[in-house]
């Protein structure tokens, strides 16, 4: 028999408890934390969508694998696992072993950036740009036309515009650090990359002479994508599609907190010794030996693991299709999504979905307030809060678009938890119209969604 139902790939050995509260009590929490949900505590969040870094469930192999690490200083046998283990999936020579992905970043762009060099991205993530720019360098973003329409379908709204690529490489020759593809697009909706488009930036690259990277923290979501939606790869198994993939690149960065099933860690892999050599000393300086980096060595043991497990063909398929399934209910119920639905999350365009509220009044954090509030989950909004600048009038300069996005932890929450949420978004748009905007009452000067202060609008 062939079964529609798409099952969980695992038992539940170990449980955390969720505390559930009342609307009337998350009313009170969400004040006290100004209308911000980073400001909220944890144990008062039902479902946890802010983020799928670092909140992965390890296995069984993992936690045993815990017990294994060789805390050794120096050539630890868990680093050896590791080494292997990102060596064989990514072929390159070089391994250096990072805390998190943005100390990877911090390694490579920093060494390679500075002031006059250019990065040229389908889409830097916000910690990538943040690292080039704060080495005194320009991080240019080229997704394709298509990956800008919330609307569009296409099966790689991923991929970089490669006649963009010639042409930036053209003008800014003799000053580019580095070509990075992110895999999946995360800020451009958790979209997949084509093999097709990762052979044509390589093509370029090669042409150009200059050094191709990538951001590849969630490559084995693209692979699936790759697998079920480009002609020729059918046959190809998860891994072997990896494996092409980081066989076209002069290196990669990793933060393993994604797709390694890891709470913490990351990896820089290079080919080039020259280069390895370079940033291996900035490890040492910044992060720790070259053998373990910024990691335990019980990290090293779980992440070697992770990255096995990650390509179980039964899992990859029940990630997608999980995360598939809640997009696909709440876009037949008429809730506005970027589409197609990514491997990661499901984004919410929030200028759809209250087109009443301004910009300025913030429709995307309007909805996060209204999730928690109604249901205890929590979400995150990027949008004008996250990206928004102000004139030199004071007058808001919005971002191009207000998305809330759902982020699906692996392997933590069960088809009923989707159920709820589900079941959440049909209230939500019921009460659409008489939904309200908020006002922003105290703010840092950089990276203010973390920190700032809401007030909801009478
Ligand atoms: N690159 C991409 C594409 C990412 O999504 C992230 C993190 C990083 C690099 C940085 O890695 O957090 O280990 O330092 N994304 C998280 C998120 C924070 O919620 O999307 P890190």
């Amino acid at each position: 028999m062939q079964h529609k139902t798409v099952i969980e790939p695992f038992r539940i050995k170990s449980v955390e408890p969720i505390s559930v509260s009342t609307e009337q009590e998350r009313t009170q929490y969400l004040k006290d934390a100004h209308y911000n949900p980073f400001l909220l505590r944890s144990d008062n969040v039902i479902i946890d969508f802010m983020t799928d870094s670092g909140t992965s469930a390890m296995s069984a192999r993992q936690w045993a694998g815990i017990m294994e690490g060789d805390e050794a200083y120096a050539g630890s046998r868990s680093w050896e696992r590791m080494e292997k283990e990102v060596r064989d999936l990514t072929s390159m020579r070089y391994i250096l072993p990072t805390h998190q992905g943005r100390a990877a970043e911090r390694i490579i762009y920093g060494h390679l950036g500075g002031k006059g060099k250019v990065f040229i991205s389908n889409t830097h993530f916000d910690t990538t740009r943040a690292n080039i720019e704060f080495s005194g360098a320009t991080a240019i973003d080229i997704p394709i036309a298509e990956g800008k329409d919330t609307a569009l379908q296409h099966p790689f709204k991923g991929n970089m515009d490669v006649a963009a690529l010639d042409l930036l490489l053209k003008e800014h020759k003799g000053h580019v650090g580095a070509v990075i593809l992110t895999v999946t697009n995360n800020s451009g909706g958790g979209q997949p990359v084509s093999m097709a488009n990762a052979e044509g930036v390589a093509a370029i690259c090669k042409r150009h002479g200059v050094l191709f990277l990538l951001d590849c923290c969630r490559i084995a979501e693209n692979s699936w994508f790759i697998k079920h939606r480009e002609e020729g790869m059918e046959g190809v198994t998860y891994r072997e599609i990896a494996q092409r993939m980081f066989a076209l690149a002069d290196g990669a960065v990793m933060s393993a907190k994604k797709d390694a099933l890891v709470n913490m860690g990351g990896f820089l892999a290079l080919k080039d010794e020259a280069l390895a050599e370079a940033c291996i000393n900035l490890l040492i300086i910044t992060e720790g030996f070259a053998t373990y980096g910024g990691l335990s060595g019980r990290d090293m043991e779980a992440l070697a693991i992770g990255l096995q497990e990650i390509f179980d063909p039964h899992y990859l398929d029940y990630r997608i299709k999980s995360t598939l399934f809640l997009g696909m209910k709440m876009h037949e119920m008429g809730v506005p999504l970027m589409l197609p639905i990514g491997g990661h999350a499901v984004y919410v365009d929030a200028k759809k979905l209250y087109p009443h509220i301004p910009p300025e009044q913030y429709p995307g954090q309007a909805l996060v307030c209204e999730l928690y509030e109604l249901a205890g989950i929590r979400t995150v909004e990027i949008g004008s809060v996250m990206f928004g600048t102000y004139n030199a009038d004071g007058s808001l300069q919005p971002a191009p678009m207000e998305l809330v996005r759902l982020a699906i932890p692996r392997r933590v929450y069960t088809q009923s938890h989707i159920e709820y949420v589900i079941e959440t978004f049909a209230e939500i748009m019921k009460r659409r119209e008489y939904i309200r905007g908020l006002k922003i009452i105290k703010e840092p000067r950089f990276l203010r969604h973390f920190t700032a202060h809401f007030e909801p609008l009478s």
